[in-house]
């Protein structure tokens, strides 16, 4: 996927609406949709029973981060610095536990950790506008848990094929020709920095994760009705093996602190 392309599109897009998004958080957080995957959230953490180390993939303005518990350090990335800014003062920011809170300003694409950073990685509304998962980085992200950690994301659900679309695309290429000269570099030109719409057919996700290393996982299909939005997600929550099969060690406790940098 040429990220590139629509990056300063969808940061500032973001940026736009960080405002608006932090208004929203009051709301959605109220809603059943939150409470789940937020109750998900709070499980997931306390499923080690012992403090974890979290990373937060797309965290916008922080909207999630009270759900976590038992967390030594929630490091959390956006592409928007707005969004980033607002994390800062998230929702029900007097439940908010984590002991140290790292924000970072990065494409999820371009991060770097070193390897078993992380024993909790999650994305939550993240992959469908403008971010898709590629098997590039289900491998990093499997490269940055620890053994026995784990990962939880949604994806917005596709449930063709992906022929459907393709065939879209095609009949609009095809059309392009035709067009008036001014009128097809206009087009040519919007298409290029158009923010994408990135959704995934189950089949999709599962040959990811099984490509990059995850053996165990479960994917569920759900759709999401909150105050603010209606559609259909696909939920993924994969464990990394809790032995590493190369050095053949058991959990890791690698020290964290020198791993990730410091906030933005
Ligand atoms: C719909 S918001 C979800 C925010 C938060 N996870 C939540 O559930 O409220 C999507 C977030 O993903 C971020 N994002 C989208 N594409 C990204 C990318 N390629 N790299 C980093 N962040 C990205 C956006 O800036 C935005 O804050």
């Amino acid at each position: 996927m040429d990220y590139r392309r629509f990056e300063t599109n969808l940061s500032q897009s973001y940026d736009r609406g960080a405002d608006q998004y932090r208004r929203d958080d009051e709301i959605e957080a109220r809603s059943e949709n939150h409470q789940r995957l937020g109750g998900n959230l709070r499980r997931m953490c306390r499923s080690f029973g012992r403090p974890v180390r979290v990373l937060e993939m797309g965290c916008g303005t922080g909207r999630y981060f009270h759900w976590l518990d038992n967390t030594e350090l929630l490091v959390g990335t956006d592409i928007s610095a707005e969004m980033l800014n607002r994390a800062k003062q998230p929702v029900h920011a007097s439940q908010v536990t984590a002991r140290e809170v790292r924000l970072i300003r990065s494409n999820l694409y371009e991060m770097k950790f070193e390897p078993q950073s992380f024993d909790f990685i999650y994305s939550l509304g993240v992959f469908g506008y403008g971010a898709a998962i590629t098997s590039e980085l289900c491998a990093k992200i499997h490269s940055w848990l620890a053994p026995g950690g784990r990962l939880y994301f949604d994806a917005l659900e596709r449930r063709d094929s992906g022929r459907v679309y393709e065939m879209k695309q095609s009949m609009k290429s095809a059309v392009l020709p035709f067009l008036p000269g001014s009128v097809r570099q206009r087009v040519e030109a919007r298409r290029q920095e158009a923010v994408p719409v990135c959704n995934h057919t189950r089949a999709e996700i599962e040959q990811l994760m099984t490509g990059s290393g995850f053996d165990d996982f479960v994917i569920s299909s759900n759709t999401c009705h909150s105050p603010l939005w209606t559609g259909m997600h696909l939920e993924c929550c994969a464990r990394k093996m809790a032995q590493n099969k190369n050095s053949g060690s058991t959990h890791a406790n690698a020290d964290l602190r020198r791993s990730v940098p410091a906030s933005v």
